[in-house]
């Protein structure tokens, strides 16, 4: 059974998915295309969902996660493969031992990938030029959250369509955010117009030279929005405070019924999670129709199940 077709092999030729940046647009829309046919198609007995059978992956999570690393299980074990999920505080790393000899230990182990996150910046692209298996980045530092992005933009394209000219706005932490990063690449690759908003503390001005409309007016941001991503405070990633108390910032920048019924009227509304109810967004709006946060995180199977597909039995990897 050939575990690659002709269009996968002309198209996609990275073993590794570290960033989005570093993709085109025609790889972006290739992975979501191949994540619209593989959730269409629900698990039925086309070969791809045995492209990955006697694969072993190794989920390496220094950080905490809920829906990535349990959307790439499934995604893992609905293509065939073996998974194996490791936290850094289970880990060996507990005991001094760098990132780097625990990645080699784990190839050395059988793995076929790592699916590695890390509060590091740079963690995956340093761990990819060591072993020799695809890795795939799970969200490092601030930097970026590739499979975030993928599955933030396919949700936007199944509600949206096409996202040429299309106004969305990313609100709240922008600085400490990778979730935010991945996107602003991977939507001004796609043509669409974007906005990031929130608290001059948390939103450079430098994002413009990027490409980005950068505002600290939430009714600016919002006002012509066709959807708005907003993103919780990182306080894990800052060491001071960047604005007065969470209070002022939920009566500021919050999103609650009425800031919602002053924007456009099918204007939806994305969260990459966890929420923190009541700061960047009232549960009145969260669990509203207008919210499609629930399948952003349903759609991620899919989507990292033709990231896990693409990367591994890519001709560049070597244990394809
Ligand atoms: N969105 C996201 O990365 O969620 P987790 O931290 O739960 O994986």
């Amino acid at each position: 059974m050939e575990a690659r077709n002709f269009l996968e092999s002309m198209i996609w030729q990275q073993k590794s998915l570290l960033s989005i940046e570093g993709l085109s647009s025609e790889e972006i829309l290739f992975i979501l295309d191949k994540a619209k046919s593989l959730k269409e198609s629900k698990g039925n007995e086309e070969p791809i969902f045995h492209s990955l059978r006697g694969k072993r992956i190794i989920n390496l999570f220094m950080e905490p996660s809920t829906r990535t690393r349990v959307a790439f299980e499934i995604a893992a074990k609905s293509l065939g493969a073996d998974t194996i999920s490791i936290s850094g505080e289970a880990s060996s790393l507990t005991k001094g031992e760098t990132l780097k000899d625990t990645a080699m230990n784990v190839q050395a182990l059988g793995a076929d990938a790592i699916v590695l996150r890390h509060s590091s910046p740079g963690s995956p692209l340093f761990l990819s030029r060591i072993v020799d298996v695809p890795i795939i980045n799970a969200g490092d530092g601030a930097h970026e959250h590739p499979s975030q992005a993928l599955l933030d933009i396919y949700t936007l394209r199944e509600k949206l369509g096409d996202l040429r000219d299309r106004k969305i706005t990313i609100l709240g932490d922008i600085l400490f955010s990778r979730v935010a990063r991945s996107n602003l690449w991977g939507l001004l690759k796609l043509g669409a117009k974007v906005t990031l908003a929130g608290p001059s503390t948390l939103v450079p001005r430098e994002f413009e030279k990027l490409g980005a409309r950068v505002t600290h007016d939430p009714s600016v941001a919002l006002k012509d929005a066709d959807a708005v991503m907003l993103l919780r405070i990182q306080h894990e990633r800052q060491q001071a405070s960047h604005f007065p108390s969470l209070a002022e910032y939920a009566n500021v920048f919050g999103l609650d019924s009425k800031v919602l019924s002053a924007m456009k009227r099918n204007a939806i509304i994305l969260h990459p999670g966890p929420l923190n109810r009541g700061v960047e967004i009232e549960s009145e709006v969260a669990d509203s129709g207008r919210a499609v946060i629930l399948q952003q995180v349903a759609n991620g199977i899919a989507v990292r199940m033709a990231i896990l597909h693409l990367c591994i039995t890519s001709e560049k990897s070597s244990h394809s």
